[in-house]
């Protein structure tokens, strides 16, 4: 049996995961602040398992608990994958522009989130002998600077080095989680919208993001979702590594 975690599953690549897993697997845990109008429908169509909890991922204080909820509702013998995937690209400001509410945000849902949950995860199924993957989405932002992007560069950086020393630390127990960064590449998603959207004084780039979108050059977020899950299904993970799209096409 096969349990899928899947945080930000109401949109862009969230989504996309959650409408392949609903395919593929016995159980859908989805976490965002809004349902997908359609998920519902489509799990009742293939007989999956679907679980919505509604969460704001801000409100770090509940993440214990959140972990709780949905191992409690996790059947004993399913292999698990959690997949962090809810992100905010905002504040696109310049540094001095950046505002301590904005980067509050951005801090809580790129990076405490993700890291809360991961270690909730691997403290609550220390002990649990079964195939455990937690996927943490990252970007190329992870490695590059980019103009106007401080915040989210920074917070994906630091969720690869959490996940790069997890995935180390993981290794030398007895029943591991593999825990792996997936870089997705640029996709067409309301991210995207949002970053089209920026004032060209906050974000230098914008132009070239406009250029994606009129060039097609954003992948569609199902295509990236099914290599996700390719990669999922194939290959002995990698403890700690970041895998890019780019590798995987
Ligand atoms: N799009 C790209 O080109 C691109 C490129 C590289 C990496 N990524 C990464 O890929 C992941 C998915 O991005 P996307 O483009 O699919 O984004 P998206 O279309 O903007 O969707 C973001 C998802 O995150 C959820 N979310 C945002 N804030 C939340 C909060 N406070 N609490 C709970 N859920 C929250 C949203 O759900 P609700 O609004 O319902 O809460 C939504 O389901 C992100 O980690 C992003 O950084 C995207």
């Amino acid at each position: 049996m096969k349990t899928f975690i899947i945080t930000g599953a109401s949109k862009g690549l969230g989504a996309a995961i959650a409408k392949g897993c609903l395919q593929t697997s016995d159980h859908c845990i989805l976490v965002s602040r809004t349902a997908h109008p359609e998920m519902q429908r489509m799990a009742d169509r293939s007989g999956t398992k679907l679980t919505f909890i509604s969460l704001d991922l801000n409100e770090t204080e509940k993440l214990p608990s959140l972990v709780n909820e949905i191992l409690t509702a996790v059947d004993d013998t399913s292999d698990i994958y959690f997949i962090n995937n809810a992100g905010v690209i905002e504040p696109i400001k310049p540094v001095g522009n950046l505002g301590i509410v904005n980067l509050e945000t951005s801090m809580r849902v790129n990076f405490m989130a993700p890291i809360v949950l991961a270690d909730e995860f691997v403290k609550q199924t220390k002990d649990w002998n079964r195939k455990k993957v937690l996927v943490n989405i990252s970007s190329g932002a992870a490695k590059n600077p980019y103009h106007g992007w401080a915040a989210y560069c920074s917070t994906k950086a630091g969720l690869e080095m959490f996940t790069r020393v997890a995935g180390l630390e993981q290794d030398k127990t007895s029943f591991p989680t593999s825990l792996i960064s997936f870089s997705p590449g640029v996709m067409d998603t309301e991210m995207q919208g949002t970053i089209r959207s920026a004032d060209e004084r906050d974000f230098a780039d914008r132009d070239k993001f406009h250029e994606y979108k009129e060039k097609g050059i954003l992948r569609s977020p199902e295509f990236v979702a099914d290599k996700l899950l390719q990669l999922l299904e194939a290959e002995d993970l990698e403890n700690g590594k970041f895998y890019d799209i780019k590798n995987l096409l």
